[in-house]
């Protein structure tokens, strides 16, 4: 018998283990944009999921992976550099239809990595799905333990979403997140975007 989506969908455990084996994860490039848009866009009933369209997104377009099956993008994830040892994850997301298969999943291991080789010790989100990701070892913090220049940086990103989502990232409906990596790179290069203090 198959399993179901989220979405009501039902897929076979051959067709789910076919999904795991094609999906490949890697850096986006700008022709990206409009896709990782799509993809945001189709999880907006989660109010809690950061909103941008694809003329913004060419700015950042640095920080995100995105997750494809053949040609189709059908998750992203993104990682912004806040100083050389703290990174945000941000924006991760995976079409409705290709939910609960382990796109996430990749998605999660592949900031992680991203974050290591880069040299950042501690990685850290908002959400309102802290136990999706305590599965990847984050921990609950208060918000006040980021330093004040990345709680006014998010405030500032906030601030440009559509007004239905200020109330609950301004209200606490948002759980802070950290995780601690134990062992980074011996040898930090990846070409992350760079903190804005440091551009
Ligand atoms: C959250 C999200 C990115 C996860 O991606 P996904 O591809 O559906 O997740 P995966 O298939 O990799 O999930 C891996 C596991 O986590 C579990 N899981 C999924 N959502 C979960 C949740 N909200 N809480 C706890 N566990 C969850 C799955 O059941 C799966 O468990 P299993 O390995 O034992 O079967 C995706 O559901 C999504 O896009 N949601 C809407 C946007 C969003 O809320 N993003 C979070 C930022 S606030």
């Amino acid at each position: 018998m198959g399993q179901h989506t989220r979405h009501g969908q039902s897929r076979t455990p051959e067709e789910y283990a076919n999904v795991r084996r094609e999906i490949t994860v890697a850096r986006a490039t700008i022709s990206d944009a409009s896709a990782i848009s799509s993809v945001l866009a189709s999880n907006r009933e989660d109010r809690g999921l950061f909103q941008e369209s694809a003329e913004a997104l060419h700015r950042t377009i640095e920080d995100f992976v995105v997750a494809r099956l053949e040609t189709e993008i059908v998750g992203c994830a993104g990682l912004h550099r806040d100083s050389l040892d703290l990174g945000e994850v941000y924006a991760v997301a995976v079409l409705p239809r290709y939910q609960g298969q382990g796109i996430g999943e990749r998605l999660m291991r592949s900031c992680e990595v991203r974050a290591r080789t880069a040299g950042i010790r501690e990685l850290w989100l908002a959400t309102i799905r802290p136990a999706y990701f305590s599965r990847y070892g984050f921990e609950v913090i208060s918000r006040w333990e980021l330093p004040g220049s990345v709680l006014l940086r998010k405030l500032r990103q906030t601030l440009q979403q559509p007004a239905q989502r200020w109330l609950p990232a301004l209200f606490g409906r948002h759980t802070f997140m950290r995780l601690r990596l134990e062992f980074p790179a011996k040898s930090p290069g990846e070409p992350l975007r760079p903190p804005q203090e440091l551009q």
